[in-house]
């Protein structure tokens, strides 16, 4: 039995301020009332706020999480001279767990590509993060009723040159460019329709127990109104959320309808 999986894609928002009072909010709430069981809940702030995140996500000794912490993207090199740039290991040695890899705002205005994102994957995997791999199609792309091959694709290029071991650590979102922050969600039959075809990809490539085992998660104007339907979807195992991760009582909300 798969477990749902809440995460929250800040994006380039909030300051310091700002973020220690979304963290701490977010922290006394879940020890006031805990996401039931079974469910994971992972937060991505922006770089700089990692080391106030794991404070905020941990316990005093610094070992139990009560959410989990990701970053929103890595280096595609190990480390040296890349100014600027952030390491997988950096993250993962700030008590990081996951990293989101190939969000559609970093394929469009960063120009990664999928060779990078295959180098991105691995550095996350050796360095024991989960990468969260997002994949989506455009709206262009839809209207063309190409998504399918899109999606399978963006998949093959990446993830699926993984070994069977290598990717059972991922997870997979699907976020179709066209619902990201638009307000212009996925019904749940494009949701589930999308994450059934890429859990039957996942079989022929794999196996049936991996496909099973997989997590699957839908993002793109999931809300606090529409996430419970959402995740009622037999393979839509939870969703990444920007815009309402930001707001603590809307993200609280798509916590509990989960
Ligand atoms: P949104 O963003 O929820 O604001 O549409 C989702 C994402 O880009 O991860």
């Amino acid at each position: 039995m798969r477990k749902k999986i809440v995460a929250g894609n800040w994006k380039m928002n909030k300051d310091y301020t700002e973020a220690e009072e979304l963290l701490f909010g977010l922290k006394d709430r879940l020890i006031e009332k805990p996401q039931r069981d079974g469910v994971d809940v992972i937060v991505c702030p922006p770089f700089p706020f990692l080391d106030l995140a794991y404070d905020a996500a941990t316990d005093e000794e610094g070992e139990e999480y009560l959410f989990y912490l990701g970053a929103q993207n890595c280096a595609s090199t190990e480390d040296g001279a890349y100014t600027g740039e952030v390491s997988a290991r950096m993250i993962a040695s700030m008590g990081a767990t996951h990293v989101i890899i190939g969000h559609s705002e970093r394929r469009k205005y960063f120009k990664e590509s999928s060779e990078q994102l295959f180098e991105k994957v691995n550095l996350a995997l050796d360095n024991e993060l989960v990468p969260i791999f997002c994949c989506g199609e455009s709206l262009e792309e839809r209207e063309k009723g190409i998504h399918f091959d899109v999606i399978r694709k963006q998949l093959e290029e990446v993830v699926f040159k993984l070994k069977e071991s290598e990717f059972s650590n991922v997870i997979i979102a699907y976020e179709p460019v066209w619902a990201i922050g638009t307000g212009k969600t996925a019904t749940t039959e494009q949701a589930e329709e999308m994450l059934a075809f890429i859990r039957g990809l996942i079989k022929d490539k794999y196996s049936k127990d991996i496909a099973e085992d997989s997590y699957l998660l839908y993002g793109g104007s999931c809300n606090d109104k529409n996430a419970a339907e959402l995740f009622a979807c037999p393979d839509v195992d939870g969703g990444l959320i920007g815009g309402a991760a930001l707001d603590l009582e809307k993200f609280l909300k798509i916590i509990y309808a989960a």
